[in-house]
């Protein structure tokens, strides 16, 4: 019989952690690191391409609020996984505090379900690096010709040869007739199909990750943003008509299921919530903050109110620029920033973009093919996914095969459907530990704690239920692709993991 409740003991955690060379890792984080840090893995396809498509279908200007929303549900859920995160004083994820504490069955849970979210992520941030880049290049005189622009997109979708450049219906000024226009149907999405490849490589060669190169993310991306909202805002402060014209009204009357008014709101957070992950990364640095007690929740929640700030100021401009009708497109703060005039400044944002969003999409696969690792160690996946290669020391059998198969994704899925996905899995771990924090109170209330999510059990019960109505919010299709990734999982666990479980073989003590 199958030992759900198995937990993987401390001790082999903190041997693991010796053996990956963890022991070098210094204490040497500061609270402005930290956040920092969030910030580098938060910025990305979030605020760059789904805040157009959530003020177009469901928000209007009042995607603002979504993100308010959100970054509350997330503030909840980050409060949870520090204490998670300083219980196991080791870099990991949410798998491995859940292995740790809450038993072997929820563990393979919250796995299974994150090598989803990294796998839909890295395809989503690269279905919306793919749009800036054919912006930029286009901006820069290389416009394919029809029979290549066909392969700029997914499947189906149709492009239109308008003012020079390839565009979806949706970008088409309004009240444009597509009679009169040149078009294609798209086949596949060749740019983030070789994206996805390329990071992959990356991964298989392996990187350091150095606090240098994060830093000069964070600052290309925060400089992006700042770009946009000077030349933004701006603009807005000598057209005030514009403005008045754009944001009226504020709220848009509700037209049906997710669609604008108060309901539409909440399906544009449901939506935008994909803005915020990432900042979970803070709580896998535990183990090299200089004061964790103090500094983690400052990580986490600095970079969320950080990052919640900048959406919103980004979102008012965005759909103060643009009426929020046309903003359904693959690069809508670069098409916010044309209203401006200003070319240099759209350049610069699709650049900044091009390189903000390509080191997301490492972030997301470097964590896939982290799970997948230390699950396949663990025994509950075949051994292939941990295999290490001779020379480079990296899983590089799973990376390739993972990256094989989420290359495909975004190039025959759109961005919505693939960013759904991500948040319908984040938000299911989002709730895990949330309940794990309170559960493990009450199982193990003299565990050391180092540092202590506030108010058990108000703040998890507020994280599973802000989580669980964002979930209630998404798509039936999402609930039904999840539920299946689910059941697939269950069934690997009962006929393969639970036989080969190192921990419940008592090979790990
Ligand atoms: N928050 C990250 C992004 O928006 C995943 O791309």
């Amino acid at each position: 019989m199958a030992n759900l409740l198995a937990v993987k003991p401390l001790s082999q955690l903190k041997q693991e952690a010796v053996e990956e060379g963890e022991h070098t890792l210094k204490r040497s984080l500061g609270p402005v690191n930290l956040i920092t840090l969030g910030i580098g893995a938060i910025i990305g396809a979030g605020i760059f391409v789904l805040t157009g498509q959530a003020a177009a279908l469901h928000a209007g200007p009042a995607v603002a609020l979504s993100f308010i929303f959100a970054g509350i549900t997330c503030a909840f859920a980050g409060l949870c996984y520090a204490e998670f995160a300083s219980i196991i004083p080791i870099a990991g994820s949410a798998y491995t505090y859940g292995y740790a504490t809450l038993g072997e069955f929820v563990a393979w849970v919250i796995g299974w379900d994150l090598v989803l979210e990294y796998a839909f992520g890295a395809a989503t941030v690269a279905s919306g690096w793919s749009g800036y880049l054919l912006s930029l290049l286009e901006q820069i005189g290389f416009t394919p010709s029809p029979s290549l622009a066909r392969f700029t997109t997914t499947y189906g979708n149709p492009l239109y040869f308008f003012h020079g450049k390839w565009v979806s219906a949706a970008a088409l000024p309004m009240g444009t007739s597509t009679a009169g226009l040149q078009h294609v149907t798209g086949i596949f999405n060749v740019i983030a199909f070789v994206a996805i490849l390329v990071i992959t490589t990356i991964l298989v060669i392996g990187i350091k990750e150095s606090a240098n190169l994060n830093s000069a993310i964070v600052i290309v991306k925060l400089g992006v943003v700042a770009i946009f909202l000077v030349l933004g805002v701006g603009f807005l402060m000598h057209h005030h008509e514009l403005l008045q014209a754009n944001w009226h009204p504020f709220i848009p009357p509700h037209q049906g299921t997710g669609a604008f008014g108060l309901q539409g709101i909440v399906a544009g957070a449901s939506s935008v919530f994909f803005a915020y992950i990432g900042f979970d990364a803070v709580s896998t640095a535990a183990q090299e903050a200089k004061n964790p007690q103090r500094d983690m929740p400052i990580g986490i929640l600095g970079s969320l109110v950080v990052c919640t700030i900048l959406y919103i100021l980004v979102s008012l401009t965005l759909t103060g620029l643009v009426n929020y009708h046309s903003l359904d497109v693959a690069e809508p703060v670069a098409l916010g920033i044309d209203v401006t005039g200003v070319t240099w400044g759209s350049l610069l944002v699709k650049i900044g973009a091009v390189f903000g969003l390509g080191t997301v999409m490492l972030v997301m696969l470097l964590g896939q093919s982290r799970v997948f690792f230390s699950m396949s160690r663990d025994g509950l996946l075949p051994k292939w996914a941990s295999s290490i290669h001779p020379k480079f020391r990296t899983p590089w059998i799973s990376n390739i095969v993972v990256g094989t198969i989420v290359a495909f994704l975004p190039a025959l899925l759109p961005i919505d459907k693939l960013s759904e996905m991500v948040n319908m899995g984040t938000l299911l771990a989002f709730a895990i530990v949330s309940a794990g924090v309170w559960i493990l109170r009450r199982r193990h209330p003299d565990l050391e704690r180092p540092f202590k999510t506030p108010l058990v059990p108000l703040v998890p019960i507020l994280g599973v239920l802000s989580a669980g109505y964002l979930m209630l919010n998404l798509p039936m299709l999402t609930w039904i692709v999840v539920g299946a990734w689910l059941v697939i999982g269950l069934i690997i666990y009962f006929t393969y993991s639970t036989k080969h479980s190192k921990v419940q073989a008592g090979l790990l003590k």
